[in-house]
């Protein structure tokens, strides 16, 4: 004979304290990436949209930028027409960058939080303003 509840009892304040450093560390010593796009060229925007849907943009980006390295060296097209009909300059400078001017706090916001380092920077061109991590 045992006491079913006094088991159930005990594993659940185990759980409880194994568990804790785990959920007591959630949103607080890894702060969420908080991208910020209150930039001048942003803010004067009617309708805040990136290039293409903001989901597809968090999600594909990096393939974003490869295909537009490609279709500009390999294709020698430099206007990318989005899926909206837009028509957009291939350029990581002129484009990207004019409206993300915020590098660290946008680009390297996300990145610092993703422990990704893109090497584009060894090449391209970002303004002083933008430059102040790397
Ligand atoms: C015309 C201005 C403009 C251009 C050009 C532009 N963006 Fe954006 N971007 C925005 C805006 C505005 C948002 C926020 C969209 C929203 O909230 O719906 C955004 C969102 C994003 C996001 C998602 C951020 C998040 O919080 O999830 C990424 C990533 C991004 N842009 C990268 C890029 C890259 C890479 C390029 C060049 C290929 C680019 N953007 C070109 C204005 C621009
Ligand atoms: C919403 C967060 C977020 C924002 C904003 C963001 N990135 Fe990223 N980026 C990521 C993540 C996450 C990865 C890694 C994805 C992976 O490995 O699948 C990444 C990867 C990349 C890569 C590929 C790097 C590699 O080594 O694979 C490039 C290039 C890149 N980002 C460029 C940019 C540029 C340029 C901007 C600013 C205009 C930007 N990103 C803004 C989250 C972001
Ligand atoms: C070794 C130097 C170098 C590195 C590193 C580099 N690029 Fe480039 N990239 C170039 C050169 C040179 C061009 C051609 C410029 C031109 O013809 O306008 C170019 C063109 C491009 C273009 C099309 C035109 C333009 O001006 O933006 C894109 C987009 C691009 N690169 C994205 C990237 C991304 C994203 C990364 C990082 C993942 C990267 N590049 C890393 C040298 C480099």
């Amino acid at each position: 004979m045992y006491d079913g509840g006094k088991i159930i009892l005990g594993i659940a304040v185990f759980l409880a304290f194994a568990t804790f450093p785990f959920y007591s560390n959630m949103g607080r010593t890894v702060p969420k990436a908080e991208p910020k796009i209150d930039t001048p060229v942003i803010q004067q925007m009617e309708e805040k949209e990136c290039v293409e849907p903001k989901e597809f943009m968090r999600a594909e980006h990096m393939k974003l930028l490869n295909e537009w390295r490609d279709s500009a060296l390999r294709d020698a097209r430099r206007v990318y027409v989005s899926s909206r009909g837009k028509r957009y300059d291939i350029s990581l400078q002129n484009t990207c960058m004019k409206c993300h001017s915020n590098k660290s706090k946008f680009c390297d916001e996300c990145h610092g939080y993703a422990a990704v380092k893109p090497y584009c920077w060894d090449c391209h061109f970002v303004k002083e303003e933008a430059r102040d991590e790397h």
